[in-house]
């Protein structure tokens, strides 16, 4: 199970090669491990929340717009794999469960209002016994503070799942946005899922993510 966050994919920086590149590397981990990928919205669905929001739409309409950006992106990188991928982008996790058994590689983004992809990502880790989640962020690993806000932050290699509790929801009080969804980290917990959290734009780091090798990141155990 992957989880890409949207300011990996479409940074506006080479995006298209960038794409092209994790594809090539999903195409040929996939011939060892089945493969889940849930799209993050990124500044696509930052733009519509917040015009969104100037515009007076309410909770759930700004969340079904963040979900439009979301599947946006995972059209791309369903583009980018070709014929590799499940030819559809799952809008439910009864969707994605059910494409899974059709192709090595199923791409979707968010379900429904009220959470973000994260969460996804554990609900359909949960539903389909999968142990492992990858979460492909623009840090390398988590941190205590904001390391681009606070130089000396702690780096985290190994973290136990209530330790990742205790961060994300320290950083959901203060306002900032979380390594991982907090709802995500309670699913985690509850199906016992570790999550490695990585820097989605180095690909070998990626790579070795997918395939259980040993990461530069942090690697959270919900054991
Ligand atoms: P993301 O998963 O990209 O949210 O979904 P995020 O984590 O806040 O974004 P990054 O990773 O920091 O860039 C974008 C938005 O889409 C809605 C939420 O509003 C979310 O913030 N969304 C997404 C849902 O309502 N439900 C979903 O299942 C997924």
């Amino acid at each position: 199970m992957v989880s890409i966050g949207g300011s990996i994919l479409i940074p506006d920086n080479d995006d298209s090669v960038y794409i092209k590149r994790l594809a090539d590397v999903l195409n040929d981990v996939s011939a060892s491990v089945e493969i889940v990928i849930v799209c993050g919205g990124g500044r696509i669905a930052r733009y519509y929340t917040g015009t969104g929001r100037a515009l007076g739409g309410n909770t759930d309409e700004l969340d079904m717009m963040g979900i439009g950006a979301t599947r946006l992106n995972a059209e791309l990188l369903r583009i980018a794999l070709g014929t590799e991928a499940f030819d559809k982008i799952p809008l439910t996790v009864d969707e994605a469960v059910d494409a899974i058994p059709n192709r090595k590689i199923v791409i979707m983004g968010g379900t429904e209002p009220g959470h973000t992809t994260d969460a996804v990502a554990a609900m359909v880790a949960g539903r389909i016994g999968c142990r492992r989640i990858v979460n492909a962020t623009s840090v390398d690993a988590v941190y205590s503070d904001d390391p681009k806000k606070v130089p000396n932050a702690k780096r985290f290699t190994k973290l136990t799942i209530k330790e990742l509790r205790n961060i994300v929801y320290a950083e959901h009080d203060a306002g900032r946005s979380s390594v991982f969804d907090p709802l995500g980290v309670k699913l985690a917990m509850r199906d016992r899922i570790d999550i490695m959290i990585v820097d989605g734009r180095d690909l070998d780091e990626m790579r070795n993510a997918i395939l259980g090798k040993k990461i530069k990141g942090t690697y959270v155990n919900s054991q």
